[in-house]
């Protein structure tokens, strides 16, 4: 099948190079002349594990290419996707559709001959009728259907996440479209993946309240690990107490500093909106968004406490800043909470992230010392922060950072490592929610917990 990606961002260039190596002959289509011309050359713009020889191979058999006018390829299309960004739209958190608006747009001026248009981006339920009038009425002649087919891949496992999906969602009522789209997909579900075939505004909703779910499932276990702190409870055993019931399952309870990232933050405050719009407000994801916000602070101040309550003067090593492990991506990522915080404390920050760095330089506020790695990080600092749980930060080599640091303090905002393993090494550890009563009077000046 001839399919054309409009976005070759995490989405656009993961699913077009995955849809070639399914065999289809895939255009990924992009504004930005600078990631086409890097494509075009097979340099990676983004960092995803497995992308880079996914994409080779397939642009070596001349199954996928690139480029930034989709005029032909649309033409020539069975099926155009629409895989372009949808952030946060400023002021009310809706999403921002004018990238899928402006994509509808141009995709309608070249379509030829039957076509489906898929939209793979993030979308409020109703987008697929706005898309289709959008299209029908610059081209009342034009033979199409519009489809919503959401993505539910994972960066950092995102490959592997687009051929295994646990489901695809295609949402439609056109059985000409439906066809289409079970053949697009058909190698998948040789592999017996499911195919969920629902109405276009089933399928928009069911993006957001599978992202909303998850987003709720991290935040209430980030709630249980604050009351664990308080009543010398481990959260780790909690949830995993929690998880081994099948009903509850033991994915997304790792407490942490709370979700950040690309899609949560964006889609959780997209779904409040519709809700209240509809005139259902959804109570619960109101509350999970406000819990979450305080929460990016609150590791902040976690911070502060650990350095005997002031951070003024000092030197911090934040250890990871993307929002976590194997990925760039620093969209709405902890860090820059916490960054923020720290620094209007007074502290100075050094940092370091194996991939991040050149996206957290854009988004971090001005001042931070960027290193070069995790001891070069910890170096003079009067406390060291797992922020991600990069795999390089779980065997670090305790000797050495403590040599280094002015004061050895380690605040473990992902429970990488034991508390016995990190304080026989002579540090002050700190970490989330695993019930220490000793270390959380120590740090409330003793006092019993009332
Ligand atoms: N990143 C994820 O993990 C993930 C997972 C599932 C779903 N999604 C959803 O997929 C969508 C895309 O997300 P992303 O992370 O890939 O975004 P991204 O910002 O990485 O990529 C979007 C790309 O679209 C391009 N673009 C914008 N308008 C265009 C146009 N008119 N023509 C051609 N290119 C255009 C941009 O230049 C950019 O490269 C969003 O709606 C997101 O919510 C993302």
């Amino acid at each position: 099948m001839k399919i054309v990606m409009v976005g070759s961002g995490y989405v656009g260039l993961v699913s077009g190079a995955c849809f070639a190596d399914f065999g289809h002959e895939v255009v990924c289509v992009d504004k930005v002349e600078s990631k086409i011309a890097a494509l075009k050359q097979g340099e990676i713009p983004i960092f995803e594990p497995g992308l880079s020889e996914l994409v080779r191979s397939n642009s070596e058999a001349g199954r996928l290419s690139f480029t930034t006018d989709l005029a032909g390829p649309v033409a020539r299309a069975d099926a155009v996707f629409i895989a372009v960004g949808t952030p946060s739209r400023r002021g009310d958190g809706f999403a921002d559709l004018s990238y899928v608006y402006a994509a509808a747009r141009e995709i309608a001026q070249s379509l030829n001959g039957y076509t489906v248009i898929v939209t793979k981006s993030t979308v409020p339920v109703g987008t697929g009728d706005e898309v289709e009038r959008i299209i029908r009425e610059l081209r009342p002649d034009a033979d199409f259907a519009v489809v919503s087919n959401p993505e539910f891949l994972r960066e950092g496992a995102a490959i592997d996440d687009f051929k295994r999906p646990d489901r695809i969602v295609i949402g439609t009522d056109d059985l000409r479209a439906q066809a289409l789209m079970a053949d697009v997909y058909r190698p998948l579900y040789l592999n017996s993946a499911p195919i969920l075939n629902t109405s276009r505004r089933t399928a928009e909703l069911t993006k957001y309240a599978a992202n909303a779910f998850l987003a709720t499932k991290i935040t209430f276990i980030n709630e249980m690990a604050d009351l664990c702190e308080q009543v010398g409870a481990n959260v780790q055993d909690v949830a995993r107490g929690m998880g081994l019931d099948n009903r509850i399952g033991s994915k997304f309870l790792h407490a942490g500093p709370g979700y950040g990232g690309s899609c949560f933050p964006k889609d959780t405050l997209a779904l409040i909106k519709t809700a209240q719009d509809y005139g259902t407000p959804s109570r619960i994801v109101e509350a999970v968004v406000s819990v979450n916000d305080l929460r990016k602070r609150a590791m902040a101040k976690k911070v502060v406490a650990a350095c005997g309550g002031s951070v003024r003067g000092k030197t911090i090593a934040l250890l990871g800043l993307t929002f976590k492990p194997n990925t760039d991506d620093m969209r709405d990522a902890p860090s820059l909470s916490i960054v923020t915080a720290l620094q209007d404390g007074g502290a100075i920050i050094r940092a370091f992230d194996p991939e991040g760095m050149e996206q957290a330089k854009a988004m971090l506020p001005s001042g931070v010392v960027y290193c070069n790695d995790a001891y070069e990080c910890v170096d003079g600092a009067h406390a060291a922060v797992i922020v991600t749980e990069w795999n390089i930060f779980r065997a670090l080599d305790f000797d050495r950072v403590k040599a280094a640091m002015a004061a050895p303090i380690l605040v473990d905002l992902r429970n990488v490592y034991r508390a016995e393993q990190v304080r026989a090494k002579g540090f002050t550890y700190v970490d989330v929610g695993r019930g220490d009563m000793s270390a959380a009077k120590e740090l409330a000046g003793g006092g019993e917990a009332a």
